[in-house]
């Protein structure tokens, strides 16, 4: 084994780009977030860390509700300015055009290809951070980015984030829940 430690930290090889959109005394707002995945599968739930002082952690605790929304990689400008620039400071309601489902307060940002639609299950307090864990109410997808009735990855073409800085997807390797079959035991 040739191993350094690094020390404990949150690392994480890769991660999304995902805007979490709010309102906040009635007006929608997009924070980029990396730290965001699934939660659960059944009832379908989302989760994403955010640090307790941001604008978008005090939409959540108003509202009980946000949106995760996924940009794509021709939205990389928008998608960091909503990252560097606060709610707080400026109105960034109109870098997107938002739209509304059922929930009238979790603003959906038109331009991005797939956007979750989330009420808020529980907000775990982790430190620094609040773990928002959101039930998925509805996922909105744009018909251009559909096959087989399904979001296309190829076509949504999400941004990935590591290491500080956004990837483009690479390559399709090989199909999951297969690739296993061939595996030979040690
Ligand atoms: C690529 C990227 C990923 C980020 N990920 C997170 C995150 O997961 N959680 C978080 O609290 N802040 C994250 N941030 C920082 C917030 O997006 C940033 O502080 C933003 O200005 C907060 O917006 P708000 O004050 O309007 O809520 C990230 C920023 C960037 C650029």
């Amino acid at each position: 084994m040739d191993k350094v430690t690094l020390g404990p930290m949150p690392y994480m090889s890769v991660m999304p780009s995902v805007l979490v959109g709010t309102t906040l005394k009635g007006r929608a707002n997009y924070m980029t977030a990396g730290a965001a995945t699934v939660a659960c599968m059944a009832p379908p739930m989302v989760c994403v860390a955010i640090n307790k002082a941001r604008y978008t952690a005090k939409a959540i605790e108003e509202n009980k509700t946000f949106s995760l929304n996924f940009p794509s990689v021709g939205q990389v400008a928008g998608t960091d300015y909503c990252g560097i620039v606060s709610g707080a400071q400026e109105d960034k309601s109109k870098i997107w055009t938002s739209f509304y489902g059922r929930l009238k307060t979790a603003p959906m940002a038109e331009e991005c290809p797939v956007n979750l639609e989330c009420s808020l299950f529980k907000a775990v307090d982790c430190g620094s951070h609040l773990l928002h864990i959101g039930e998925v109410v509805e996922v909105y997808a744009d018909k251009a980015c559909m096959t087989d009735k399904k979001p296309d990855v190829s076509k949504v073409h999400p941004i990935v984030y590591a290491q500080a800085m956004y990837f483009d997807l690479g390559k399709p390797l090989e199909k999951a829940f297969s690739a296993g079959k061939r595996y030979v035991k040690k």
